[in-house]
């Protein structure tokens, strides 16, 4: 038990209660770091979505990257909890935990790439003398490559970690193995769907936002293509008013397309449009009946929009990744399109 009190999931009410079931609903267990903030149940829902926007959020760092950092800085901090938590999500990469072990000791005992050890070393000079760093030590994460956008990823990720250590340390955050005997095959897949969740309370506010529709659907389709690394078109067509049996190309993220007017004869859109359900190709090439926007693309999925069980519309993206779409893209999809479908009529 934490050195603060916690309120356990069993006895959580009200907001706590639905906080509890969400991170419950989405990992399928709460950690003992999220339980510590069951006194301030607000700040463990935005540390939750800090977490997931940072560790499984779109960026240049790869989820090994990621990881690495995480178990470099929480052993620099002798944070044991973040340590364990981490060093069996390294390993889930690693499949080496002699390997993840000499990590914890000593990264530098590892015959890590050139860019890899820069990018530790930088964490550890931040974690232990902060005051130290300089314009020269971020030239150094420039030279090997790492863009201002992933360096700013490198140093939310390293404060995230010193912050989080603080927490566990700070508060007495013990660690059970039950806690993390569940990342193995699968746990990805948890992962990925907790981010897309993420991604459903903003679509709600931006619903409810006071914006006027366009600019809702606007804003939506440039939260899924720049949230999903494999979501490159994201655009929205509608019905046409009069002619109900055309689609007509409303806002969208992505390169213009010349398919502006579908008519319902040909393509995927059409396809989903007459059968009314979701349409996934995994792999455009192998489709006959597809309307082409750009030889880049390499996959596709349509999902209807329906109001009043009437087809008002459709959600459509690209993606220049051959097989890129899971259940979970489906799941989190046809639910975006239920919570978009009141912007239609
Ligand atoms: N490929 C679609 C046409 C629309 S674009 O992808 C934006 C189709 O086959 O219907």
């Amino acid at each position: 038990m934490p050195w603060i009190s916690i309120i356990d999931d069993k006895e959580a009410t009200g907001e706590l209660k639905e906080i509890y079931e969400e991170i419950k609903g989405e990992r399928g267990k709460i950690a003992n770091i999220m339980k510590v903030h069951s006194l301030h149940p607000h700040a463990m829902k935005a540390h939750m979505d800090l977490y997931v926007t940072l560790m499984f959020g779109k960026s240049g760092l790869t989820r090994e990257e990621r990881e690495l950092i995480a178990v470099v800085v929480s052993a620099t901090n002798g944070c044991e909890y973040c340590v364990n938590h981490h060093a069996e999500a390294l390993n889930h990469y690693w499949k080496d935990i002699e390997k993840v072990q000499k990590l914890i000791q000593d990264f530098k005992s590892l015959e890590l790439p050139e860019r890899t050890l820069r990018m530790l070393e930088y964490a550890v000079k931040l974690t232990k003398t902060p005051k130290e760093i300089n314009r020269a030590d971020i030239d150094a994460l420039r030279e090997c490559v790492f863009s201002d956008e992933d360096i700013l990823n490198i140093n939310l990720i390293v404060s995230y970690f010193d912050f989080v250590n603080r927490i566990a340390l700070g508060l007495g955050v013990e660690f059970t193995p039950e806690e993390v005997r569940e990342y193995k095959e699968g746990e990805d897949m948890k992962d990925k769907m907790q981010l897309l969740n993420l991604h459903i309370s903003r679509i709600k506010e931006i619903v409810d936002s006071p914006i006027d529709t366009n600019e809702k659907l606007k804003t939506i389709c440039k939260l899924l293509r720049d949230s999903v690394p494999y979501y490159d078109w994201v655009g929205f067509y509608l019905v046409h008013q009069s002619r109900e049996k055309e689609l007509v190309l409303g806002p969208f993220n992505g390169e213009p397309t010349e398919h502006v007017k579908i008519p319902f004869r040909k393509g995927l859109c059409s396809q989903a449009a007459e059968r009314k359900e979701t349409i996934i190709v995994q792999d455009v090439s192998e489709e006959t009946d597809y309307l082409s926007c750009s030889t880049k693309v390499k996959s596709e999925v349509v999902i209807p929009i329906f109001k009043k069980g009437k087809l008002v519309g459709e959600l459509d993206i690209d993606s220049h990744t051959i097989s890129p779409f899971t259940d979970e893209d489906r799941r989190f999809l046809e639910k975006v399109c239920e919570i978009v479908s009141v912007l239609f009529y």
